[in-house]
């Protein structure tokens, strides 16, 4: 791929909580299509980092630029609008709407698209064969394990086809077998769709998976370091 701009930037992005200066100043580039690891030691910063760079949570200082346009100086609306319909993501400790179904949740991001019910609904379920759990579509999330919550998760993030996945640690409830499966597939649809793939990790494997590492340390991208 010959390199263009970056779709998803950060610049002396800052996020503070308190005294905890949780990201530092970070630069970061995220190429179209490209697909990075982000490491690091627990409390590093990596969960603020890629919830500021997904407008989740707005900089104390610094700019977040998502094709061509400055999230950070967004409304809370429109940056609510701009991850639903062009970024797909993956939380830490998951967000499923509990109240609904598997399919349900994986339907969401297509119906907000305006995406009519019956297609939508073939499509997620498309989505979740493709994860492994689609006999499990008419559950809710309490009836179901952390990993195929995990992996439905997967399939709500891809199923829009956006143009970055952010997806905080999607394999940690995984066995070994299941996380690889897991990421295959985020890689695999994000390849075939041309999205830009970026996954915090602290499982090797994972990462090998990706083309970019960058390590965090103490809210900062170590310069060259090795996780
Ligand atoms: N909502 C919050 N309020 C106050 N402090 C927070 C909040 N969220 C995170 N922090 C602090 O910010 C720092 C970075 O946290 P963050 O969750 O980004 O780390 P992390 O690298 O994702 O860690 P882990 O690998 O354990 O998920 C930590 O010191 C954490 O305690
Ligand atoms: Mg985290």
């Amino acid at each position: 791929m010959t390199p263009g701009p970056a779709i998803l930037e950060s610049r002396a992005l800052t996020v503070r909580y308190g005294d905890t200066l949780a990201v530092d100043a970070v630069e970061l580039a995220i190429m179209p299509g490209s697909r990075t690891a982000i490491m690091g030691p627990s409390g590093s910063g990596k969960s603020t980092l890629v919830h500021a760079l997904a407008g989740v949570v707005r900089p104390d200082s610094g700019e977040v630029w998502f094709e061509d346009e400055r999230l950070d100086l967004l409304s809370e609306g429109e940056r609510s609008r701009r991850r639903l319909a062009r970024m797909g993501m993956v939380f830490q400790f998951g967000d499923l709407v509990p109240e609904l179904t598997l399919v349900e949740n994986v339907m969401l991001p297509l119906q907000v698209l305006g995406e009519k019910s019956r297609h939508a609904r073939a499509r997620a379920l498309e989505m979740l064969d493709t994860l492994g759990v689609a006999d499990l579509a008419d559950r809710r999330t309490g009836a179901v394990s952390g990993g195929q919550i995990q992996r439905a998760a997967v399939a709500r993030a891809l199923v829009h086809r956006p143009a970055v996945v952010l997806a905080d640690e999607p394999t940690g409830a995984l066995d070994s077998l299941t996380a690889e499966r897991v990421l295959d597939t985020l890689v695999a649809v994000a390849g075939a769709t041309g999205a830009a793939l970026v996954v915090v990790t602290h499982d090797h494997v994972v990462a090998s998976h990706l083309d970019n590492l960058v390590v965090v340390r103490d809210g900062r991208v170590a310069e060259g370091a090795v996780a």
